[in-house]
């Protein structure tokens, strides 16, 4: 399988802030944002990855990122010209997707439980149609919403719906087979002008072939689309790191523990960030694992 980060758009919600950087390399504590649905694309063991963005944004992400090499990664980059809706991501990739399955993850999503790793690698796996991935929030209408039954069949699917049939909210994160890229170059824009994500899910949905995994009130899906949730985001990872002394969605340390580069490796990366906490951990975990250095 294949993965594809979408880091486009314009950050209205977040400006000025967004007015000269995009949304995706905002800190979220320690880290740019797009480190954290990286992370979730190597947890589920997805090595190449597209990254999709703004033309003007787009050599940022190259700076920070590279070819991805040094995580054990291959990284390419597309541009994105105008805000077309999540959708596009699937036209826009279709060459890079070629025959394979591919996970399309949003670039300002940040997910963080137990077990995650292995109920992606599981679903990866186990892939037939779409896989999507629900989470109770208190306000469903900003989101796309879920309605399951209670056998856990997936009932219906709703964008920004008025009046939620449930509380169960369409995380950013989302497992495709390869009939995606037909699908999405079949969709007419809509109302408000985009190739929606939620009608891509509605076809599978009709052919019987759409799931939803629940994940449960244990686990946090964090928003960054404002302010409050930008700066949220950013103390619930300090508070979870400051008491655990474990970084979460450190890409040199979940390299290293997937086995995508060796101890050396990884100390050598943590060697360059040595003047940041950051770079101390990384070594740390590196020496942990046997670097020589
Ligand atoms: C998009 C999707 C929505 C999904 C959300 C998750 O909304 O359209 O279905 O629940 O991402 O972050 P947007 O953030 O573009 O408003």
């Amino acid at each position: 399988m294949k993965g594809i980060v979408l880091a486009g758009g314009s950050g209205t919600r977040l400006h000025p802030i967004t007015q000269a950087v995009s949304k995706q390399l905002l800190p979220v504590y320690d880290k740019p944002m797009i480190y954290y649905p990286i992370s979730v694309l190597m947890l589920a063991g997805i090595r190449e990855i597209l990254i999709i963005s703004t033309p003007s944004d787009l050599p940022n992400f190259r700076r920070l990122l590279g070819d991805g090499s040094q995580f054990g990664l291959e990284l390419s980059y597309a541009e994105q010209a105008a805000p077309n809706g999540l959708a596009e991501a699937f036209v826009i990739g279709a060459d890079f997707i070629a025959d394979d399955d591919v996970a399309l993850i949003l670039g300002d999503n940040i997910f963080y439980g137990q077990g995650f790793s292995r109920t992606l690698q599981a679903e990866v796996a186990g892939l037939d149609g779409c896989v999507l991935f629900g989470y109770p929030v208190k306000d469903p209408q900003r989101y796309g919403v879920g309605e399951i039954s209670g056998d856990g069949t997936l009932l219906s699917i709703e964008e920004k719906p008025a009046v939620p049939r449930s509380n169960k909210a369409i995380t950013g994160l989302y497992l495709y087979d390869n009939q995606v890229v037909d699908i999405a170059r079949g969709l007419r824009p809509s109302a408000r002008g985009e190739l929606e994500i939620t009608d891509v899910n509605m076809t599978y949905l009709r052919q019987g072939r759409a799931r939803l995994v629940e994940l449960s009130r244990g686990f946090a899906w964090l928003d960054t689309g404002t302010h409050d949730s930008l700066l949220e985001a950013g103390q619930f990872v300090q508070v979870l790191e400051h008491r655990t002394g474990v970084r979460i969605a450190c890409l040199e340390e979940v390299a290293l523990r997937m086995g995508y580069i060796d101890a050396d490796e990884c100390h050598r990366l943590g060697a360059k960030l040595a003047k940041s906490g950051y770079g101390d951990y990384v070594m740390d975990i590196a020496k942990a694992a046997g670097a020589t250095a």
